[in-house]
């Protein structure tokens, strides 16, 4: 009798731990997409989501609640316009979670969506035979535009007045020198910001350039060869605004002359 209970409360004990443990897994990896009752009505959610799947192997759960959800699609003011309805109402999805694995499940579905087979997955569905959805055109990627606040004439200026002994600044391709890459070549790296926010930290600047509040040229270094370059951080601001409005040379295969 007494191993009989003994054996029914570790068969619940067990069945429970194992019971939490799938759901706890489950719970962490499945996304969940909150759909609005207008579109769970019409079954859209059953359209669009294995056609997603069966690309990308990825799987989106459709949600009728909002809370919890990793992301909703409905008629916002925040989030990616993705599809117009028939009243030209354009529904839009908003990314809510913030773990980074989920994230890039929801880039690859947005992706998805403005690519031609998802495209023709949201135009391809019909409520009555009647075609209700129009994708929308891609936006421009939310990418992380950073507006420069420098003032780009100045920043030209300045170009002109100091780096052109050594760069191409500017149209004049026969200023600078051999062994400087012009300014036009090197807004073309993926990293201009980074190098021209600190280029005067790396030589032949170092010895050269100054910037008034952080650094002397030359104090402790080795003896200064031309006339010494003053700058303040807020010019190297405005060298930045006028950099970052510079058409990328067109290296073709990363290069590196320098
Ligand atoms: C004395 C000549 C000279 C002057 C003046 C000069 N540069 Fe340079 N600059 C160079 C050379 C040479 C290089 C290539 C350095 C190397 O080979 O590593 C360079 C590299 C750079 C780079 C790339 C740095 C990196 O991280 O790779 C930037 C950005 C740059 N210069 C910006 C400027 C700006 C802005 C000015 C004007 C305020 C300026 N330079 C003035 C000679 C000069």
């Amino acid at each position: 009798m007494f191993v009989k209970i003994l054996n029914k409360i570790l068969y619940i004990f067990f069945s429970l731990l194992i019971f939490f443990t799938l759901t706890k897994n489950l719970s962490s990896e499945e996304i969940h997409l909150h759909f609005p009752e207008e579109l769970l009505m019409v079954e859209f959610d059953k359209h669009i989501l294995p056609r997603f799947k069966f690309k990308t192997q990825i799987e989106i759960k459709a949600v009728n609640f909002f809370e919890n959800s990793d992301a909703s699609i409905g008629v916002k003011t925040n989030g990616i316009s993705i599809f117009s309805d028939l009243n030209d109402i354009i529904y839009k999805i908003e990314l809510i979670t913030t773990e980074e694995a989920k994230l890039k499940k929801f880039d690859k579905f947005i992706d998805w969506l403005k690519s031609p087979s998802g495209i023709s997955a949201i135009e391809g569905f019909q409520f009555n035979g009647v075609p209700i959805f129009k994708a929308m055109l891609l936006e421009k990627k939310e990418k992380k535009e950073f507006v420069f606040e420098g003032d780009s004439k100045n920043g030209l200026l300045i170009s002109q007045k100091h780096c052109k002994r050594c760069h191409v600044v500017d149209d004049n391709a026969f200023a600078g020198i051999d062994s400087s890459p012009s300014f036009h070549a090197m807004r073309s790296f993926e990293d201009w910001e980074e190098r021209f926010r600190a280029f005067w930290t790396v030589s032949p600047h170092l010895n050269v350039i100054s910037i008034t509040e952080v650094y002397d040229a030359g104090s402790n270094l080795s003896p200064v060869v031309i006339a010494p370059i003053e700058l303040t951080l807020d010019e190297v601001d405005d060298i930045l605004s006028y950099v970052s409005k510079i058409v990328p040379k067109d290296l073709g295969k990363p290069i590196n002359f320098w």
